[in-house]
């Protein structure tokens, strides 16, 4: 599995690069904003083209830049302009197009795939983002995206916030909690209503069938495997290292996780105590055994 950094803090992505891990950069309009409000109130002057060829040059793997547009036309145009402006810097500049601009009804939903079949078709590679259903993957696949993104921390923050569980934006929630929450409104309706079936049915916890994150992605990969679809699949929006195991455990191509989360896979307390015993534990003779060493060479 690949690792990709979700960020645009250059201090961070610098930092991350050093640990030998980082496969690639994702950003988006708002971590760009978090960038730009540490640089400003550090006094850094550094403009916004500069400081997105420091990123580009920063890591040697895709580096995913957003467009801002919504009709088809304004993505494609601003697809080209990113993608003339940065990739020459270090060739590896990939496209971010939402799957679907549409901000409500009404609103024209296909300008997304329109632009990613646009761009495709051009040799551009495009990184779909804001996925949440299996069906928005499989469009931009057929659209010829060569990324989707399906934003796993999004979807159990709506469902979540449907079934009024208050939680911190880092919590791991699985689906197991929803199912058994359903179980028990649909146990306390089958006491009241003879006309079962309809009245069984409105007892739904789920996002059209998706109870958490992780199975969205799991959705996504099962349809992509049973139709053997190039796209790669970029698990995003991922809050902690648990749904980094499980998307791991699933075989997704990619995750792209925060900072912190790649620190917290790293940690462990029994790791740390381990540390503090073995470095407690070393006698005076295995210690001079390294300080020969460091002699001899
Ligand atoms: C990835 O492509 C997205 O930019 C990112 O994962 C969104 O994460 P969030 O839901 O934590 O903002």
């Amino acid at each position: 599995m690949k690792i990709f950094i979700d960020t645009a803090d250059i201090d961070e992505i610098t930092e991350a690069q050093q640990w030998g891990i980082v496969d690639g950069v994702t950003t988006n309009p708002s971590l760009i904003k978090k960038a730009v409000e540490k640089l400003k109130s550090a006094g850094d002057t550094i403009g916004m083209e500069a400081y997105i060829r420091k990123i580009c040059k920063a890591v040697d793997g895709p580096v995913s830049l957003e467009v801002k547009g919504t009709t088809a036309t304004e993505l494609v145009k601003e697809a080209e302009l990113l993608y003339n402006k940065f990739n020459h810097v270090n060739n590896n500049v990939v496209i971010k197009i939402p799957v679907n601009t549409a901000m409500k009804t009404g609103d024209e939903p296909f300008e997304g795939i329109k632009a990613i079949k646009a761009l495709a078709t051009r040799g551009i590679p495009v990184n779909t983002t804001l996925v949440m259903t299996a069906t928005q993957a499989l469009l931009a696949a057929k659209a010829g995206a060569a990324y989707v993104s399906p934003f796993l921390g999004r979807i159990d923050d709506y469902i979540r916030s449907r079934l009024g569980i208050s939680h911190g934006k880092m919590d791991f929630f699985d689906s197991t909690i929803t199912r058994l929450i359903e179980e028990e409104k649909r146990r306390e309706k089958e006491g009241e209503v003879s006309s079962r079936y309809g009245e069984m049915a409105e007892v739904d916890y789920s996002d059209g069938g998706i109870y958490d994150g992780i199975e969205l992605v799991e959705s996504i990969l099962k349809i992509y495997r049973a139709y053997d679809m190039k796209t790669k699949v970029i698990a995003a929006s991922v809050r902690n290292a648990h749904q980094v195991r499980r998307v791991a455990e699933m075989g997704v191509d990619i995750a792209t996780i925060p900072f912190a989360v790649i620190k917290e896979m790293v940690s462990h307390y029994k790791t740390e105590e381990g540390m503090r015993k073995f470095t407690e534990d070393v006698v005076e003779e295995y210690r001079q055994l390294f300080e020969d060493t460091g002699r001899q060479q």
